[in-house]
C-alpha cells in the first residue's frame, strides 16, 4: 500500500511523473528529500477571526507539529472550514454537514497517513468526526478547550448559560443597559469554547468517551499548559498510528464507545444537541442509536456533574477535579471497560489511572448525585410520533407533569415578531408551541427552542413556562423545554396542526407529549394539511437546494440522506 507523498497521486496518466511534479511543488516549500519521506499527519486548520472559540488553533497546532516530529513524522497543515457558533447564519447546524463534506473530502484528496483534527466550537467537532468516520483514516481529535470563567461583581460567570440568565434579567428590567454592556465584556474573558456543559464541553466529552482524543483533553482550559501538551501527544500518537495504520475511526466507533458516549451524556448533564450529533457520528461508521436505549439510560444513570446549567461550577473546576477519567471510574460498572481509542490503553486502564481529588464538590459520587435521573429523557405521543427531547435536569421540577393551553408561533419569525405583544393572550400555565424550525422547516434547525418568557410574564417573575418545538436548543439554556419533535412541521408532522387554545399534555415521568384533542379530529386535520400544505418557497440554487433536498430528520442525525454510509459497506 502506499504511503506519505505517494498516497493519492493527482491523476495525469503517467504516475511517475505526478510523483515527480508533486516533489517539484512541496519543494518549493523548502522541505528536505528526508522530510518528503516520513509519513504524513494532515493537521486541520479552523482558524478563523470569525471563531474566537478557536482563538488558540494556532498554539496548538504548534503543539501538535512538535508532537509529530518527535515521533518522526511530517506534520502537513491544511486549512478548513470554521464555523464560529454566533457568527454563523441561518444557524451553525446548516452548516456542519458543509464541513464534514469539506473536511472528508480534503483528508481523502490530500496525501497523508493520519489526521490531527482540531476544533470545538459546537458543530465543529461533530462536523469533524462524521468526515473522519466517512474517510477512515487513522485520526486524533484535539478539542480547542474551554474558557476560563468570567467575574461580575464578585459573581462566576460564563458564556452562555448566564449570557441568558442575566440577559432574561435585562427583559424583566433588572439589569439597565449600561451594566448589560458591561456584562458582555466578561461573559466570554479569553479564547476557548463556552465553558459550561453546553453543546461544545458535551461533544469534547462525547470526543473523549469514544476514544478519540486523549484522557484529559475534554475539559483542560484553552488557555492552560496541559491544553498545549494535549496537542502535543496527540502529534505524538498521530504519528505512530501514521505508521500503524490503526485503529481506524470505525473501529473506534462501536456499538459499545458508543453506548459509553450515551452513559457520558446522561451522567454529565449534556446538551441536547449531543444526541443529534452522536446520531450523525455513529451513522457514518455504520452504528444506529437506539433513542429508546439512551432513554432507559437515562432512567438508570444519574447526573453526577455539577456543572451550568444543570448544576454550577464550570469546566475549568471538572479538569482540576479530575477530568472525564475521573467521573468515568463513577460509572465503572456501567461502562464497557474493554473499549480502546487512540491511546491504546483499554477504557479501564485508562479509568483506574484518574486522578483522586480530595474534597472537591464538582463530580459527584453515584451514591450522592447531582440529580437521581440522566440529563435527558426521550419522548413520544401523538404530538411526537417518532421522539421527542427534554433536558429533564434544566428543567422545573414541578412542570415535569403539566397540562396547558397552546399558544402556537408559526416560525422563529412569528415568534420574534409577537412574543413581547402586550396584547399576547398568554399565562405562566400556558404552552408555548413553536413550529417549522426543524431541519427543512427553518431551514438548519436553528436553536430557537429556548423560547424567551413574554416580556409582560418575566416582569412578573415567571421565570419558566412549558415550551415545545421541532427546533434545537443551546445546550447551555435551561427551562422545561421539549425539543427535536419528529416528525417535523415542515413535513406534516402533528406538530403542524396545533392551534391556539388546544390543550397539551406534559408528564416526562411516563415520557409522554400529547395533544388533547380527540383522535378523529387530530387524523381529519392532519389529512387537511397534507392536501394543501401550507406554501413554503422552495431553495433555487447552490448549498440551500442541496440542504433542503438532502437533510433528513433530528432523530436521524440530520445528516444528508447521501452521506450515511452504504448498509452493505464493510467496516
Ligand atoms: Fe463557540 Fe460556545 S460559541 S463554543
Amino acid at each position: 500500500m502506499t504511503s506519505g507523498l505517494r498516497k493519492g497521486l493527482t491523476s495525469y496518466g503517467d504516475a511517475g511523473f505526478s510523483l515527480f511534479l508533486r516533489k517539484a511543488f512541496i519543494k518549493a516549500m523548502g522541505y528536505s528529500d528526508d522530510a518528503l519521506e516520513r509519513p504524513i499527519i494532515g493537521v486541520t486548520d479552523t482558524f478563523s477571526d470569525y471563531n474566537p472559540c478557536h482563538g488558540n488553533v494556532p498554539d496548538l497546532i504548534e503543539s501538535v507539529k512538535r508532537g509529530v516530529m518527535l515521533a518522526g513524522g511530517l506534520p502537513m497543515v491544511f486549512p478548513t472550514i470554521s464555523i464560529g457558533e454566533s457568527f454563523a447564519h441561518p444557524t451553525s447546524m446548516y452548516l456542519r454537514n458543509l464541513m464534514a463534506m469539506d473536511t472528508e473530502e480534503m483528508i481523502l484528496a490530500q496525501p497523508m497517513d493520519s489526521v490531527v483534527i482540531i476544533g470545538g466550537c459546537d458543530k465543529t467537532l461533530p462536523a469533524q468526526i462524521m468526515a473522519a468516520a466517512s474517510a477512515d483514516l487513522p485520526a486524533v481529535v484535539v478539542p480547542v478547550g474551554p474558557m476560563v470563567v468570567g467575574h461580575h461583581k464578585g459573581e462566576v460567570l460564563g458564556a452562555c448559560t448566564d449570557c441568558r440568565r442575566l440577559w432574561a434579567q435585562h427583559r424583566a428590567g433588572k439589569i439597565d443597559a449600561a451594566e448589560i454592556e458591561t456584562i458582555s465584556g466578561r461573559l466570554a474573558p479569553s479564547i476557548g469554547t463556552c465553558m459550561v456543559m453546553g453543546t461544545a464541553s458535551t461533544m469534547a466529552c462525547m470526543t473523549e468517551a469514544l476514544g478519540f482524543s486523549v484522557p484529559m483533553s475534554a475539559a483542560a482550559p484553552a488557555t492552560h499548559a496541559d491544553r498545549r501538551r494535549v496537542a502535543e501527544t496527540s502529534g505524538r500518537l498521530a504519528a505512530q498510528m501514521a505508521v500503524s495504520g490503526a485503529p481506524r475511526p470505525s473501529e473506534i466507533v462501536s456499538p459499545a464507545s458508543v453506548r459509553n458516549a450515551m452513559i457520558v451524556l446522561q451522567a454529565i448533564g449534556g446538551s441536547t444537541n449531543a444526541i443529534i450529533h452522536l446520531t450523525a457520528m455513529a451513522a457514518r461508521a455504520g452504528v444506529t442509536i437506539d433513542l429508546a436505549d439512551f432513554d432507559r439510560l437515562g432512567r438508570e444513570i444519574p447526573v453526577l456533574l455539577n456543572l451550568k446549567p444543570s448544576g454550577r461550577h464550570y469546566m475549568e473546576h471538572f479538569h482540576h477535579a479530575g477530568g472525564l477519567p475521573a467521573l468515568m471510574r463513577e460509572l465503572r460498572d456501567v461502562l464497557d471497560l474493554e473499549t480502546v481509542g487512540v491511546t491504546g490503553r483499554r477504557l479501564g486502564d485508562i479509568i483506574d489511572a484518574a486522578e483522586d481529588v480530595p474534597d472537591q464538590d464538582v463530580i459527584f459520587r453515584r451514591a450522592r448525585p447531582l440529580s437521581k435521573e440522566g440529563a435527558m429523557a426521550v419522548l413520544h405521543g401523538n404530538l411526537a410520533p417518532n421522539s421527542a427531547v427534554i433536558k429533564q435536569s434544566a428543567a422545573s421540577a414541578r412542570l415535569m407533569k403539566h397540562v396547558g393551553r397552546a399558544i402556537v408561533f408559526n416560525s422563529v419569525e412569528d415568534l420574534t415578531a409577537r412574543i413581547d405583544d402586550p396584547d399576547l393572550d398568554v399565562t405562566g400555565d400556558d404552552v408555548l408551541v413553536l413550529r417549522n424550525a426543524g431541519p427543512k422547516g427553518a431551514p438548519g434547525m436553528p436553536e430557537a427552542g429556548y423560547l424567551p418568557i413574554p416580556q409582560k410574564l418575566a416582569r412578573q417573575g415567571v421565570k419558566d413556562m412549558v415550551r415545545i418545538s421541532d427546533a434545537r436548543m443551546s445546550g447551555t439554556a435551561f427551562g422545561t423545554i421539549v425539543l427535536h419533535i419528529t416528525p417535523e412541521a415542515a413535513i406534516g408532522g402533528p406538530l403542524a396542526v396545533v392551534r391556539d387554545g388546544d390543550r397539551i399534555s406534559l408528564d416526562v415521568p411516563a415520557r409522554r407529549l400529547e395533544l388533547l384533542v380527540d383522535e378523529a379530529e387530530l387524523a381529519r386535520r392532519l389529512r387537511e394539511w397534507q392536501a394543501a400544505p401550507p406554501h413554503r418557497a422552495p431553495a433555487k440554487r447552490g448549498y440551500a437546494k442541496l440542504f433542503e433536498t438532502a437533510v433528513l430528520g433530528a432523530d436521524q442525525g440530520c445528516d444528508f440522506d447521501f452521506l450515511l454510509r452504504d448498509p452493505g459497506e464493510a467496516k
